[in-house]
């Protein structure tokens, strides 16, 4: 049976940075993040016995043979759940840069999973769905839900317990996101690696976890209390945290360039100048500026200015992963 499915990005507030269950996938901390319209995937899934291996077109071009183990141990897992045997083509397509610190996994994985749940037969809640996208990519638990979402760390040696839940709706409040992105290139170090190596060798990896679930309560209230001040700052402080840990690894990962060091620090100078925006940035060169709608048109311009950037996206929280009828094959 064949069926498709769109997932947007997310960007976390407070960010997932190592695993206590490489299998599993199950984090060593909770996060919470916005789900964002504007980046998406978009996916088809075909399970048929005319299929004699499994085939991945990613934004048109086929993937060579064992250059998408991922997708394959994937659809594994799902087959497994359903009890089917049959080989899949997958086509998906991202209207983003791919692998460029954009998300591209969390929506990949997260479009990827309702989709093929559908076209393997299982009928899976949003719950179950968050926990199977979990297991392709982290953060891909999170673009299963819209609006404003935290996964949960979880408890369970089994996973149970790690899964999304929903803190806001998605027009809950004006907040925006601007991304300015300062290079498409595929980063060097993959989030899987590098956060493998941070928790191997980073000296300071202890105090990111100590401090997580303060950022985590202090972003959740924030959310709910709709103050953008609480929200901003704890996500920016917890970005750098993050970084600070991914700095000082052996050997080092430095996902920044000039550009994205010419944009924290403009930034930092609106806010001197009495402007609210924060900064956060993941496992990539791109900063994306935390702002409410107000602001944006401001935002715009002022990024003209920075050298650079290469393309400005602006997104408001978006919705939830969900089947759609058009199929791209
Ligand atoms: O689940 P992954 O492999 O996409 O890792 C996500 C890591 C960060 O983007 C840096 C943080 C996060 O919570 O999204």
């Amino acid at each position: 049976m064949k069926a498709s499915a769109i997932a947007n990005a997310n960007i976390a507030l407070v960010k997932y940075w190592g695993k206590r269950d490489k299998k599993l996938m199950l984090p060593n901390n909770g996060s919470i993040s916005m789900t964002v319209d504007g980046m998406s995937t978009n996916t088809t899934v075909e399970f048929d016995p005319k299929y004699d291996k499994d085939a991945v077109i990613l934004n048109g071009k086929e993937l060579p043979e064992g250059g998408f183990d991922e997708f394959v141990n994937h659809l594994n897992l799902i087959r497994e759940m359903a009890g089917i045997k049959e080989k899949a083509k997958v086509a998906t397509n991202n209207n983003f840069p791919t692998a460029a610190g954009l998300a591209s996994s969390a929506s990949g994985f997260a479009a990827l999973s309702v989709a093929a749940a559908k076209a393997a037969g299982l009928d899976l809640d949003k719950k179950e769905l968050s926990m199977l996208a979990r297991r392709g990519s982290g953060s891909a638990s999170r673009s299963v839900d819209g609006g404003f979402v935290e996964w949960l760390r979880g408890e369970n040696d089994d996973g149970s317990d790690s899964y999304v839940v929903q803190i806001a709706k998605p027009d809950h409040w004006d907040f925006r996101m601007v991304t300015a992105i300062t290079s498409t290139k595929e980063k060097k170090v993959k989030s899987r690696a590098g956060m493998a190596q941070t928790v191997a060798t980073c000296p300071y990896y202890k105090g990111w976890l100590e401090t997580v679930s303060e950022d985590l309560d202090k972003v959740r209230e924030g959310i709910k209390e709709k103050d953008f001040t609480k929200v901003g700052e704890t996500a920016e402080l917890n970005c750098l945290k993050m970084h600070a840990t991914m700095m000082t690894t052996k050997p080092p990962i430095i996902y920044w360039n000039p550009t994205t060091m010419r944009i924290i620090h403009s930034v930092l100078g609106w806010r001197d100048e009495g402007m609210e925006a924060y900064f956060t940035i993941d496992a990539g060169p791109q900063v994306k500026i935390l702002c409410m709608e107000k602001d944006v048109e401001d935002i715009k311009k002022r990024l003209s200015g920075i050298e650079g950037i290469e393309k400005v996206i602006v997104c408001r929280p978006g919705g939830e992963a969900r089947l759609v009828d058009e199929h791209l094959f």
